[in-house]
């Protein structure tokens, strides 16, 4: 089969198409079909050597696929052979991918297999920061940085669903307006001025309840600044570079606190289950649009890491394996 890999890290350029052995599902896994593999921005992270570093190479990129199931391996019902599905699995820039049953989720009639594609990483990401973490509920106000980005939109539409006002920031107009679209209630350009007194300024000088924080180095310190009493940054990501070491003395202040998330952590079975089944429910009834911002054949790889590393990318990029 084909599929994209990389024998030393680097700049995209390092993404070949390169012909590989075809995967055989183990006991309990199931092999798929894949026709669209999502893109993320820890996959760029992990190219460059940033993220995952110990994983030997060759590597083929890629942490989740929609697709059919084609084989199934020993003890797995045979039943999931044709059936359209969505799962977390390595190594997914690939026209096959091993997954473990357990990890399978069908997907929805109405759903395509490229919405599928961006519907784990991103979207439990979004549902986990929004919900598990961040406890958002109704009348609160969350402050979203890359609101346009693929979890940034997710993130957005499960915040308004709750009733919380939501704030954004975002690196141009273009991206300001996809994420007003999607639910925004104010959007702030990072370059538009002080970011936390622009924060103060439309929250009546009180700050939000919640931040999430995937930028990091550049956004760490009006991420603190601007919490309300009480309030709770949870961090998820690093696309600027680490932010500082945590000073516990800065919290007392507003007696805020901080988290951080990550979507490898093992998760208890029932709270997984909860967040797939919702997920998966309300994009199936349309209640949660994943949005496609650049979808490309499988052998461009290096150029979807190319624009979703420059900030060039909205929402979600996939690549679609015909
Ligand atoms: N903790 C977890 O388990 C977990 C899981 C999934 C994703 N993540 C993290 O969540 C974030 C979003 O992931 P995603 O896949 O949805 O990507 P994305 O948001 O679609 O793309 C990253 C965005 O970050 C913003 N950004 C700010 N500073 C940047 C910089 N110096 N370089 C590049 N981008 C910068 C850009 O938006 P603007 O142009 O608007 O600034 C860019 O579009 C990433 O940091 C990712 O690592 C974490």
């Amino acid at each position: 089969m084909k599929a994209i890999r990389y024998h030393e890290v680097g700049a995209p350029e390092v993404l070949r198409l390169e012909e590989v052995p075809e995967p055989i599902p183990a006991p309990g896994e199931v092999r798929i079909r894949v026709r669209a593999a999502g893109v993320n921005f820890a996959d760029t992270e992990r190219r460059r050597g940033l993220y995952d570093a110990r994983v030997p190479l060759p590597r083929i990129l890629g942490s989740e696929a929609a697709g059919v199931v084609d084989a199934v391996g020993p003890g797995v019902s045979t039943a999931w052979v044709g059936r359209r599905v969505v799962a977390l699995a390595s190594a997914s820039y690939a026209e096959q991918v091993i997954a473990p049953e357990h990890e399978l989720l069908e997907l929805p009639e109405r759903v395509s297999f490229e919405e599928g594609a961006g519907l784990l990483v991103q979207g439990l990401t979004a549902w986990h920061i929004v919900h598990t973490m961040g406890q958002l509920s109704a009348g609160q106000s969350v402050l979203i940085h890359a609101a346009a980005g693929g979890v940034g939109l997710l993130a957005i539409q499960l915040a308004k669903s709750v009733g919380a006002r939501v704030l954004g920031t975002v690196s141009s107009e273009a991206k300001g307006r996809l994420a007003r679209e999607l639910g925004a209630d104010e959007v702030l350009l990072y370059g538009d001025g002080d970011l936390t007194e622009r924060v103060l300024a439309r929250t009546g000088g009180r700050g939000v309840d919640l931040v999430l924080d995937s930028v990091g180095a550049s956004t760490w310190k009006s991420s603190l600044e601007s919490l309300a009493p009480f309030g709770h940054l949870v961090a998820y990501g690093n696309a600027s570079g680490a932010p500082p070491p945590l000073e516990v003395e800065a919290l007392y202040a507003k007696s805020v606190k901080v988290s951080a998330y990550w979507l490898r952590t093992p998760h208890p079975p029932e709270l997984n289950r909860r967040a797939r089944e919702a997920l998966r429910t309300e994009v199936a009834e349309g209640r949660l649009q994943v949005r496609l911002g650049l979808v490309l054949e499988l052998a461009q790889a290096a150029e979807a890491h190319r624009q979703l590393e420059g900030r060039g990318t909205v929402g979600k990029v996939v690549l679609r394996v015909p």
